[in-house]
């Protein structure tokens, strides 16, 4: 499994292949598992994640001619992308180099590239794409990581704060994509072996160890989704009725998983029946999360495990964000002794499965779960453990 370190030395041999000369900073951000907290982020509640081993690094120099050229060794194209720091804006594209270029617009908006400069960057990563781990942000946070160290003074250097937010607003603005806070806060804060849990509705976040008995192991279904052309805006638009009908009933109201339970059942009869699903499965979810932090806290690993279960059959049932492929690795993972939970990661639609394990969970196991999966859907799934690793890493050279 490839680590940060090792990243780090491709990308800054494949910038030397391709550019001939030396990069002038490196970064690295990992992929994340959303552990639990469902489409709770952009709703103003709680989520945990980790980041994970497989990441994407960036090598990146300076130009003095406001040219920008961009390559990366997961995508099609055989020479770097052109582009110029005035027209790119306005050109078409390769999509996936809206992520980079959306970072670097935000960079030029918050007056950190000078006029005149140009840069040349490499892409290196070991994340699949579409598997819900969070590669745009991965990408995101390691173009903003790279460009700091070519901008400012050591010591001088905007925190990993400043990077998550141009991160956030470089997908929501440029690329798009409505989505919430989770990916960009874990991808640049994560910590080794510990969990990130955020509240949305103040943007902080705690870091929290995660106890040694426990593993994540993740199943990645064959089917890959791409958020933007999925029904994330959809639900989105769903959760905003679902707070604006709620709001009318409840003064003061602000975010939809602040809703209580009670409050739901009291007034989720004035929803139409989609917006009243959607908002079930978020109210749900966040005591979910709230339940999920204690039950680490007092050692109770089989209600942890029981409300990823439960977030998983919610998503199922009530978001409509799961897949028959997804159900299936869920299932059967469920039926395995020292599986304690399992759910969906991240928006849906296909990607990846995370079950926390006991620390006896057995390779055997895991390969049996793969077994059901390919006996119905032809394919194997990819498994593997999850270690929780260190978010975005940074080099000046
Ligand atoms: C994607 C988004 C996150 C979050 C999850 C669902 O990963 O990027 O902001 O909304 O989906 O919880």
């Amino acid at each position: 499994m490839s680590t940060s370190p090792a990243r780090l030395e491709s990308v800054a041999r494949l910038f030397g292949d391709v550019y001939g000369t030396l990069p002038n900073s490196l970064a690295d951000a990992p992929g994340r598992v959303e552990v639990i907290g469902n489409h709770t982020d952009y709703n103003g509640g709680s989520v945990v994640g980790a980041a994970l081993e497989r990441g994407t690094a960036v090598a990146m120099g300076l130009r003095a001619d406001g040219r920008i050229r961009l390559i990366s060794d997961t995508r099609q194209e055989a020479v770097p992308v052109e582009t110029t720091m005035t027209s790119f804006t306005s050109e078409r594209l390769p999509d996936w180099c809206a992520y980079p270029l959306g970072v670097i617009d935000e960079a030029r908006l918050n007056g950190w590239v000078p006029e005149g400069a140009g840069l040349d960057l490499t892409i290196h990563s070991t994340l699949p794409i579409g598997a819900g781990l969070a590669s745009s942000a991965a990408l995101e946070l390691a173009v903003a990581g790279a460009l700091v160290p070519l901008f400012f003074e050591a010591g001088n250097e905007p925190g990993t704060e400043m990077l998550v937010a141009a991160a956030h607003r470089a997908e929501n603005r440029f690329v798009g994509m409505p989505c919430g806070l989770l990916d960009q806060t874990v991808v640049g804060h994560a910590r080794e072996d510990h969990l990130i849990v955020m509240d949305a509705a103040t943007n902080r976040h705690d870091v929290v160890p995660i106890p040694s008995s426990l593993g994540f192991v993740l199943f990645q279904s064959h089917v890959s989704h791409a958020l933007v052309t999925s029904p994330y805006e959809e639900r989105h638009r769903e959760c905003r009725q679902a707070l604006m009908g709620l709001q009318r009933f409840i003064p003061g109201l602000r975010h939809l998983a602040s809703v209580h339970p009670a409050d739901l059942d009291a007034y989720g009869s004035v929803l139409e029946t989609r917006p009243r699903m959607r908002a079930q499965h978020v109210v749900e979810e966040q005591v979910r999360v709230l339940a999920f932090q204690e039950a680490l806290r007092n050692g109770k690993r089989e209600t942890a495990g029981a409300l990823m279960s439960a977030s998983h059959e919610s998503s199922r049932l009530l978001f409509d964000n799961s897949t028959p492929e997804l159900d299936v690795l869920v299932a059967s993972a469920s039926q395995q002794e020292n599986v304690l939970g399992a759910r969906l990661s991240g928006g849906g639609w296909g990607g990846t499965v995370v079950a926390l394990v006991r620390d006896t969970f057995s390779d055997h196991q895991a390969e049996s779960i793969c077994d059901t999966y390919e006996e119905l859907f032809e394919v194997r799934p990819h498994w593997w453990r999850s270690r929780a690793c260190r978010g975005l890493v940074q080099e000046r050279l």
